[in-house]
């Protein structure tokens, strides 16, 4: 993600963590089965520390704790300015604890202390900030309907929110879940990643200090399929948003159905197509192409995981690509040199092994990497197939780590019917020094965003989702306000 002008961050060393509990209506508690789990440094294999196991019992508590807060209390009786003072707050505490999240967050994900700090933390504290300003201004309109009638309508928030996140971006994808959802009056019952739940809980601490009264935030660890579920299949909660998987997107929209038919939004992944032409700026292009897929260990779902390279100058990229792979340096998330760290878990390191073999036997040519790094953690070389085929399960599936698979292709019409042949539609990119071939591609590939000459920009102001099966719903920007609203139609007879 953008990272441009941010300044360079002191390394710290890995923090020290104590056993953390669950947090519901303003109270740390242990679970109600008083079960715990490890939660795991993907840098050593090592356990971190213990965490609250919550389940059932603990949701139906936070959701209690959420529903009384919706409903009662000082939070519907809050302005909406005092709101966004709250959000602004809290934006002002995590910066003032920048150092310290970013940390937790590189120690708990493996994600580089530096990356951490400058693209996590920046995009977190802009989301806050940025939600903050829409608290006051989320307004209704007046509607000149037929006969003696004031029609106006009112943005009320949906309620009681579930909300599921993944570990690749914890802290930020808090920061999207929770900015629109608190900016417009919602209350929260959160469940972070089994494998990433400790900036949640900080973060949960910290709203605490900015001032939000208790219940109107909630955190719950715990695994998908217990406290995931419960979520969703919840009869009080009125709305779901997740970010994940795709196949654990169609459970969870199967489980709001099922029960009371909450909203769902869902940012799924992706298998984005990155489009390199033949009169591109190459410098740009390779480390445009090489951020798009590598930055955060390739565990993006918007990564440019299906680079097509136009035929002409396939064989020269090729080897700039290779270049820059072979002198990264991968290790120690805490070491200000490093520029790619571990994978997130053991389950994601052995499914991205599984692609790697599988990519071999299909046939495409394994140029550089494909090996584990070192005897301890979850290092992965960074990776590169050329030869790569449409069809090959590489192709098609979304790899999450740093595995780039390169395509070549001839000419723009056949890139963009290839490109659109994806069950996603998160994301496409376009290098390219002609303007109309840059617009044609922006306008042909179905994707939620499109990249001209860049990759991985992100701004709190723009919105970002899916078409297809990458989701449903837009987060961030104006439009996701309509993720955490309704609209109430009043009218009035004036006669
Ligand atoms: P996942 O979709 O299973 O997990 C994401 C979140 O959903 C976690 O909080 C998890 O506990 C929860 N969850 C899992 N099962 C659930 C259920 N039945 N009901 C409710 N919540 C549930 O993703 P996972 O297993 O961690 O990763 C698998 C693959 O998913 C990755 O290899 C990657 O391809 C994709 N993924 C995509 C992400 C994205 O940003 N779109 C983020 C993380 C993973
Ligand atoms: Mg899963």
């Amino acid at each position: 993600m953008a990272t441009a002008t941010q300044p360079k961050a002191r390394t710290p060393k890995p923090p020290q963590v104590k056993d953390q509990p669950l947090f519901i209506g303003g109270k740390w508690l242990d679970s109600v089965s008083g079960k715990t789990f490890d939660t795991i440094n993907p840098a050593t294999g090592e356990v971190i520390c213990q965490v609250a196991e919550g389940d059932k019992a603990d949701v139906d508590l936070a959701v209690k704790a959420a529903r009384k807060a919706f409903e009662e209390g000082p939070w519907p009786k809050m302005s909406a300015a005092e709101r966004g003072r709250l959000l602004h707050k809290l934006a002002d505490l995590i910066e003032s604890h920048r150092e310290e999240l970013a940390a937790l967050e590189s120690l708990d994900n493996g994600k580089p202390y530096r990356d951490a700090y400058n693209a996590d933390l920046a995009l977190t504290i802009k989301c806050y900030r940025y939600y903050a300003g829409w608290a006051d201004k989320n307004h209704g309109k007046t509607i000149p309907v037929e006969g003696e009638y004031f029609c106006y309508t009112r943005h009320e928030p949906v309620g009681v929110v579930g909300q599921i996140i993944p570990w690749n971006f914890p802290l930020l994808m808090q920061a999207w879940k929770w900015g629109p959802a608190l900016a417009t009056g919602n209350t929260v019952v959160l469940k972070p990643a089994e494998q990433t739940p400790l900036t949640a809980l900080r973060v949960a601490a910290l709203a605490q200090d900015a001032g939000f009264p208790d219940g109107v935030i909630n955190v719950i660890p715990g695994y998908g399929p217990t406290a995931g579920a419960a979520i969703s299949g919840h009869m009080d909660i009125d709305k779901v948003a997740f970010t994940g998987e795709g196949s654990t997107g169609q459970i969870i929209m199967e489980a709001a159905a099922r029960s009371n038919l909450k909203r769902v939004s869902l940012e799924l992944g992706g298998k984005s197509p990155n489009v390199v032409f033949a009169d591109c700026d190459l410098d740009a292009a390779v480390e445009g192409a090489y951020f798009g897929l590598f930055f955060n260990q390739g565990q993006c779902c918007c990564a440019g995981s299906r680079l097509f390279v136009e035929e002409k100058i396939h064989d020269e990229f090729v080897q700039r690509v290779l270049q820059k792979a072979k002198s990264q340096k991968v290790g120690d998330p805490f070491d200000p040199e490093t520029t790619q760290g571990p994978q997130v878990s053991q389950e994601q390191f052995d499914r991205i092994m599984g692609y790697i073999e599988s990519g071999k036997k299909e046939g495409a040519q394994l140029l550089t990497g494909g090996n584990r790094v070192g005897s301890k953690g979850y290092f992965i070389e960074p990776t590169v197939f050329a030869g790569v085929r449409d069809e090959m399960k590489i192709a098609r599936e979304e790899i999450f780590g740093p595995v780039m698979n390169i395509l070549k292709f001839k000419d723009i019409d056949e890139v963009i019917q290839r490109g659109n042949r994806t069950f996603y539609g998160l994301a496409a990119a376009v290098w390219t020094r002609d303007i109309r071939k840059a617009h044609r591609i922006a306008n042909g590939l179905r994707a939620g965003t499109v990249w001209i000459n860049c990759y991985d920009v992100f701004d709190a102001a723009a919105p970002f989702g899916g078409f297809k099966m990458s989701g449903i719903g837009r987060e961030l920007g104006e439009y996701a306000l309509q993720l955490y609203t309704e609209v109430k139609t009043v009218y009035v007879n004036l006669n």
